[in-house]
């Protein structure tokens, strides 16, 4: 028998390939997703993976797809978990499992493995995903199973197996990156009292760093979805890409956020999503063009449900997948531009504009129009507030 490991070349994934082979005797096939991560270690990974004892390494770019099919509705539905959190983590997990599930399919595996740990969000993610898509796959996670506990341990494990040690030295925090974000967990940020290191963020230098010139980007929403920059139509990928660099170099998406976990615990964690700030400021200014109220007061009640959704790990669920034909009914006019101006780490918009806009300047206008009747106004109030009226009749004895 064989099994598909999510592998990053880490020391965790590297121990987790001889631990399989050792106690499940089974072929191991480590897979690696590119969600944008920045893999530079590419060259020598096959090589790397091999040395810890795996048959075979595949790697496949995820980097459009994660982008047009998991991030892009998000950005349509307006989905932000708790108040802040932009779902960086959340979204990429669907995707990668998904390949995972299909890489299975291709090399003949019956179980695939995560190293996620057995205190977090992500094995939740990774297995509701592959329950979803194959239910008869068999789900290892190490780290609830093995007595493996930090670093020394793993190490020890790796000399013990001939594995190499990677030399990368690991970081302090546990952090995630792909395309959309880059989270920082762990060390000094587990006390929620303490102030992130100025040395900690990597996608955004410190507002107070940033250019002290303001600058001025246009992106060009089909639908609510971007298509350009600047007037520069771009693929997915290659949008956020270029966000991420513009953003950055502000100091914009920087996020502080203290969470409730989905197996019940809270936590804290710092996220930088540069591109992806930008990207939500400028669809929402579009839609206070394009949405009437009704519309808009519905469209957010849904969002939060739906970012409940995504963060749980329920990706691939009728529930999600319906809400998302409702995002994408509901956003079908949302097209047009927006201007935003980037300063220091805030994102404002100065100027949008949309062939559907609702905005009426005639109707609007303090100067006088044709089609609103201020005289109309008078019946409305009177009708509107009937129920005002009798409450205070009854109240006050009238
Ligand atoms: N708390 C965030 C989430 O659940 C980030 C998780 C980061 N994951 C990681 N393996 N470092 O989405
Ligand atoms: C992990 O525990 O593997 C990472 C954090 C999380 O999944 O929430």
């Amino acid at each position: 028998n064989k099994v598909v490991l999510a592998y990053s070349g880490g020391l965790d994934t590297s121990v987790i390939v001889p631990w399989l082979r050792e106690n499940y005797g089974c072929e191991v096939v480590c897979f690696t997703a590119d969600v944008g991560q920045g893999l530079k270690e590419l060259e020598g990974l096959e090589e790397k993976a091999k040395a810890s004892g795996a048959c075979q390494l595949v790697v496949r770019d995820l980097k459009e797809e994660f982008v047009r099919d998991y991030i892009y509705p998000c950005l349509r539905a307006g989905a932000l978990y708790e108040r802040k959190y932009l779902l960086g983590t959340s979204m990429a997990r669907p995707v990668i499992a998904k390949a995972m599930v299909d890489v299975a399919k291709e090399v003949g595996a019956d179980a695939v493995s995560h190293g996620c740990t057995g205190k977090g969000n992500d094995q939740v993610r990774f297995e509701l995903t592959f329950f979803a898509l194959n239910p008869e796959l068999k789900v290892v996670a190490p780290w609830r199973e093995w007595d493996i506990q930090g670093r020394e341990d793993a190490i020890e494990y790796a000399k013990k197996h001939n594995v190499p040690v990677p030399v990368t030295k690991k970081s302090i925090y546990s952090r995630d990156r792909n395309l959309w974000h880059l989270s920082h967990e762990g060390d000094v940020l587990e006390d929620p009292a303490q102030e992130p290191k100025k040395d900690m963020y990597m996608m955004s230098v410190d507002p107070e760093d940033a250019p002290d010139k303001p600058e001025y980007l246009e992106i060009g929403i089909v639908a609510g979805t971007p298509i350009s920059v600047n007037g520069e139509m771009l693929s997915p990928a290659s949008l956020l890409a270029e966000l991420n660099e513009i953003g950055g170099r502000h100091g914009i998406g920087r996020i502080d956020l203290v969470e409730n976990r989905l197996v019940g615990m809270k936590s804290r964690g710092v996220y930088e999503t540069p591109g992806g700030t930008i990207l939500f400021a400028a669809v929402r200014e579009l839609e206070s063009l394009t949405l009437d109220r009704e519309a808009m007061q519905h469209k957010d009640l849904l969002a939060l449900k739906y970012a409940e959704l995504v963060y749980a790990g329920k990706w691939f669920d009728p529930l999600r997948e319906a809400m998302d034909a409702y995002m994408t009914k509901i956003t079908e006019t949302t097209t047009g531009s927006v201007t935003l101006k980037l300063y220091k780490g805030s994102v404002t918009a100065t100027s949008r504009k949309s062939p559907f806009s609702l905005y009426n300047q005639d109707i609007s206008s303090f100067e006088s129009g044709s089609i609103y009747n201020q005289a109309d106004a008078a019946g409305f109030i009177r009708l509107y507030g009937l129920p005002t009226r009798v409450r205070a009749m009854l109240e006050k004895g009238f």
